[in-house]
């Protein structure tokens, strides 16, 4: 049997999700929106239905508001809610998706309650928090996407910096989804060379501080919005490893219980995605300099876990 996949939130990350899931044959798609939004999406569910003959794809596609349609999904991704505009925070959006998050987390749970679920509404590591809180889902099962992204971001900064192939550079970015978060370029290999052989340090900083502002660069640019054609693809390489069990081992913003002395927050670590879901979270010896940064970004995301009273 075809595997379903729900997106909650058809806006402009949504309705790349689904046309990504589609190419990718992941299964059938439904697209769930606002009742104001209801026609909107059933029209890009058409629309991606007649890009089928030439996409060479049988998934289903299909768009409602009603919960009841996404019963027996396998995985759902959250995108529902407000994106930022020129001169917000991620943390400006948390008063208006709390209201919007916790009423999605109650649709999920009572719809579709065995799904592994993707949460990419900001501001990221507390609408993940919350999502959890009010579902009271097993942590396996619910994650954020927010260090896939911002390691791609990183990634790609670096392979235009040192004009080599995107697919040669590894690395990993920690923590939370903000100018707090933690690239490690000590762990960084460019076709297995580590980078600090090869880059002198002042590109290296400036390629940190750029993925750190990646996306607040990109809503400068487009003024109202922010990035959806990045974070529908990491989104996707996740969704992609739990339902094809591929054991991915990518960051993801997962509940640490004890790890990297964390206890009780989502934040950003590198997880074993499988058909289990987050099966496991990788601890990497940090430096002391490593440690105060991931002590600084978690007093971050703790900060605004608080803000959300759940
Ligand atoms: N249930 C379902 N969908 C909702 C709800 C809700 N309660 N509230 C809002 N939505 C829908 C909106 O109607 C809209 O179609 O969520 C969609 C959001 O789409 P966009 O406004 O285009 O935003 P997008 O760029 O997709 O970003 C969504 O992801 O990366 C984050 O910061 C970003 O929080 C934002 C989210």
């Amino acid at each position: 049997m075809r595997k379903k996949i729900a997106l909650i939130g058809g806006g402009q990350i949504g309705q790349i999700l689904a046309m990504l899931a589609a190419q990718k044959e992941l299964g059938d798609i439904v697209i769930l929106d606002v009742p104001d939004y209801e026609n909107s999406v059933k029209g890009k569910a058409l629309d991606l239905m007649h890009m089928a003959p030439h996409g060479n794809y049988d998934s289903h596609i299909s768009g409602t508001s009603d919960y009841k349609d996404i019963r027996g999904a396998d995985a759902v991704i959250v995108t529902a809610g407000v994106p930022r505009e020129e001169g917000m925070t991620r943390e400006d959006l948390l008063s208006t998706n709390i209201k919007i998050i916790k009423g999605v987390a109650k649709g999920v749970k009572e719809n579709a309650p065995n799904a592994f679920c993707i949460i990419l509404t900001n501001p990221l590591d507390a609408m993940v928090y919350t999502f959890h809180k009010v579902t009271g889902f097993p942590k396996n099962q619910v994650v954020g996407m927010a260090g896939t992204l911002d390691t791609a971001r990183y990634r790609s900064f670096l392979a235009n910096e040192l004009g080599v192939s995107v697919a040669d550079i590894t690395g990993i970015v920690l923590g939370g989804h903000g100018p707090t978060m933690v690239p490690l370029p000590r762990l960084t290999t460019v076709g297995g060379v580590p980078l600090s052989e090869i880059a002198p340090q002042e590109l290296i900083d400036k390629v940190v501080k750029r993925t750190r502002e990646a996306g607040t660069e990109i809503v400068q640019l487009f003024g109202k919005g922010s990035a959806f054609f990045s974070p529908a693809w990491s989104a996707m390489v996740i969704a992609e490893s739990y339902l094809k069990d591929k054991g991915r081992v990518l960051p993801c913003t997962a509940l640490c219980e004890g790890e990297y002395g964390i206890n009780g927050l989502f934040i950003g670590v590198p997880c074993l995605i499988t058909a289990k879901g987050m099966e496991k979270i990788f601890e990497i010896e940090l430096t002391d300099e490593e440690k105060a940064l991931l002590e600084t970004t978690k007093d971050a995301v703790q900060k605004t876990v608080d803000e959300c009273n759940v």
